[in-house]
């Protein structure tokens, strides 16, 4: 099986869908976000400290290093690099899980520790709407994940990949 990459803005629910599916499947799975913090540190602090920029090659780094694992799920990010598209093209399948402005607002709140997120609301705004198109054309499928349970994303990708075989 060819791995499966999970892309989207935050909140979209990257990590429990792609934590559910590969339970599933009874596939490895890893998060680059939790790998590049257990290499590295706190994301916030990150930022902090080095600065987006640095954050941004941890995450090229993150992503070829988990090249062996078959799903992955990955930062919102991923897509501000073309280099991580060649990666995960090269190795898999990328999966879009599109979700409207105002659910992810209602789902992140005023949550502080994503330093991308911590903004004003038009800069939220305008981040949102700067990557939508560009996850749209970095995946091979969208998967859209409003009023949707995380077991019914799961079941739509398993029903994507099995499509496939
Ligand atoms: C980021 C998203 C975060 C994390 C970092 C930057 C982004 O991941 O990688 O804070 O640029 O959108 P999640 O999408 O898992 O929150």
């Amino acid at each position: 099986m060819k791995t499966i990459y999970i892309i989207g803005f935050m909140g979209s629910g990257k990590s429990s869908v792609g934590h559910e599916l590969a339970k599933s499947l009874n596939k490895s799975y890893i998060d680059t976000d939790d790998y590049v913090e257990e290499k590295h540190g706190k994301i916030s602090e990150i930022f902090q400290e080095k600065g987006e920029k640095t954050f941004r090659l941890y995450e090229i780094d993150a992503l070829k290093e988990t090249s062996n694992f078959k799903v992955v799920s990955t930062g919102g990010g991923i897509v501000e690099k073309q280099e991580n598209f060649k990666t995960m093209k090269k190795n898999g399948i990328i999966f879009y899980l599109h979700t409207s402005f105002e659910e992810i607002a209602n789902r992140l709140g005023q949550d502080v520790n994503r330093p991308l997120w911590n903004k004003a609301v038009e800069d939220q705004v305008n981040l949102y709407n700067r990557r939508i198109p560009i996850y749209k054309e970095f995946s091979d499928y969208m998967i859209d994940t409003d009023q949707k349970s995380i077991q019914d994303v799961v079941n739509e990708i398993i029903h994507i990949v099995k499509s496939i075989k």
